[in-house]
């Protein structure tokens, strides 16, 4: 099989930044990628976490007035990643996360820190630095979206562009005032260019120029060429049809692994299952709930954001009372979201845990822990937590949306019967339907076999990079340049 080479542009990795599933993805593919012989390199923004990172880094390329600024290019290797991180201090060197402050706000200058990211990537991918000639670049997201731009409009060869979609409620519009700092030449404001609804779209853009669109999963391949799921690009991505795919997202199954997880309390394998019972112990105390290995334990570990439909689980509280079940949420976001689980559970002590940061430890003995994993979202491009749950033995309780729709097979009786059932999925995505599910969860969670059975199939299940790699490797090699 014929080696690739390609540059991957992303604005977020796991482990050095993270505020998604983006971030897992960026760092999980160039490992799963190795084994299809691609050698995929990342650049990202050279925010302080990522520069504290980074031991022994070579600056490769130097800009005197990078948007605002002078910048370096950094070449290195950090847990276990090939790495360019653009240490552009005007841009990234600053207190919050990575695109707002800790006020929650957008940076204002959002349009040239991610104009910026997507310049560098365009020019590494035509050559900035020796030794290293991408055949492929592969952007993530609206922040890289104007990396297609750049490539498109610079009239030299350039590599094949892929332009990955991980969410389109995020899209980086931006007033057309902007159109004059990005660089691009006076034609690129155009509705076949970098132009949406009057302003300039940074996805809209990538979605537009580059040669193959991928989003994460299939069934919200389909649904964002649809009305209101299309978020506006849905007319773009039906002219594009034939250029998109969706391809499943998997997860790293070092970094999830039960059997060696020095995150949780007990480790446990299929065939060792019982262990389970000891970090739902560990986690019931942990989150201030009584102790009691029988009761249903209901987990989430989510954003607080509207996508993700906890709102409706406020109108759901009842149930836990009702059927004696107990309810642990790890989240951060939507502080009207914050207040009204902190008020839950006040209202239920020792039955409702609440934590309001981020918290990868917690996270994976939640999922270690709890007996369900509830994803209640409106629209889910992919979601990870389900792949999460299952590969921990817990049964995810999700919307029939998106990437959830693809990766969980509904309890009903007949899967059931066929035993091939790995979670319970609901619809319409109302706090009605989240209320049955709930009761049918329930009920499931009394039948000790068919649950061990779920459980038993969530584990055997391949959530692996594996496939989607593979998947990712032939679109790499069909934009390849010959
Ligand atoms: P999204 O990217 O839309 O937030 P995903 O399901 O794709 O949703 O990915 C979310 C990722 O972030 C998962 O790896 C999940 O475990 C993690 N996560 C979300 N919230 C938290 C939190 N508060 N603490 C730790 N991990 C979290
Ligand atoms: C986005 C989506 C999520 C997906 C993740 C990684 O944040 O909301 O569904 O799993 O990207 O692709």
């Amino acid at each position: 099989m014929k080696s690739v080479t390609a540059l991957s542009v992303a604005p977020e990795i796991y482990p050095l930044i993270k505020t998604g599933g983006l971030a897992d993805v960026a760092g999980a593919l160039p490992g799963a990628l190795a084994a299809e012989h691609v050698a995929l390199r990342t650049l990202c923004p050279g925010y302080r976490p990522v520069l504290a990172a980074l031991k022994k880094a070579e600056a490769v390329a130097h800009f005197d007035d990078l948007f605002g600024g002078p910048a370096r290019l950094l070449a290195a290797r950090a847990a276990g990643l090939d790495l360019f991180a653009l240490d552009a201090p005007h841009l990234y060197d600053r207190d919050g996360g990575p695109y707002g402050g800790h006020d929650g706000r957008d940076f204002p200058d959002n349009a040239l820190r991610f104009a910026a990211l997507a310049k560098v990537g365009a020019l590494l991918g035509q050559g900035l630095v020796e030794g290293f000639a991408p055949q492929v670049v592969h952007a993530h997201d609206w922040q890289a979206g104007l990396t297609a731009a750049y490539l498109h409009y610079s009239g030299k060869p350039r590599p094949g562009a892929v332009m990955t979609a991980h969410n389109l409620a995020f899209q980086g519009q931006f007033p057309a005032e902007i159109f004059g700092a990005l660089g691009l030449p006076p034609q690129a404001f155009s509705i076949e260019g970098v132009e949406y609804y009057g302003g300039v779209g940074f996805l809209k853009a990538g979605l537009q120029l580059s040669d193959r669109i991928t989003t994460v999963s299939p069934t919200y391949a389909q649904e964002i060429q649809q009305g209101h799921s299309g978020m506006g690009l849905d007319g773009l991505l039906r002219a594009r049809a034939e250029q998109l795919a969706g391809v499943l997202n998997g997860i790293d199954v070092e970094v999830w692994n039960p059997e060696t997880d020095p995150m949780i309390v007990a480790p446990f394998t299929r065939k060792k299952i019982a262990a389970r019972a000891e970090n739902k112990k560990a986690l019931q105390a942990r989150m201030g709930l009584a102790h009691a290995p029988d009761r249903l334990l209901v987990g989430v570990v989510s954003r607080l954001s509207w996508q993700k439909g906890l709102d409706l689980l406020l109108a759901c509280l009842p149930f836990f009372e009702e059927h004696n079940a107990q309810l642990v949420l790890l989240g951060t976001g939507d502080p009207a979201l914050e207040a009204a689980f902190q008020e839950a559970a006040q209202l239920h002590p020792g039955r409702i845990g609440v934590h309001f940061s981020y918290d990868e430890r917690l996270a994976h003995l939640i999922q270690a822990g709890a007996d369900a994993i509830l994803i209640p979202s409106r629209f889910e491009p992919c979601g990870l937590t389900q792949l999460c749950a299952m590969r921990y033995g817990a049964v995810p309780v999700a919307a029939r949306v998106g990437g959830l729709a693809d990766t969980i097979i509904d309890a009903n009786e007949m899967a059931l019967q066929a035993k091939c059932a790995t979670g319970l999925q609901f619809a319409p995505v109302t706090a009605e339907a989240l209320a049955g599910a709930l009761r049918r969860c329930a009920a499931l969670h009394a039948r000790k076999t068919a649950w061990k059975n779920i459980q038993f199939n969530g584990l055997k299940t391949d959530v692996s990079w594996t496939n989607p790699a593979r998947h990712y490797a032939e679109i790499y090699r069909e934009v390849a340049p010959a």
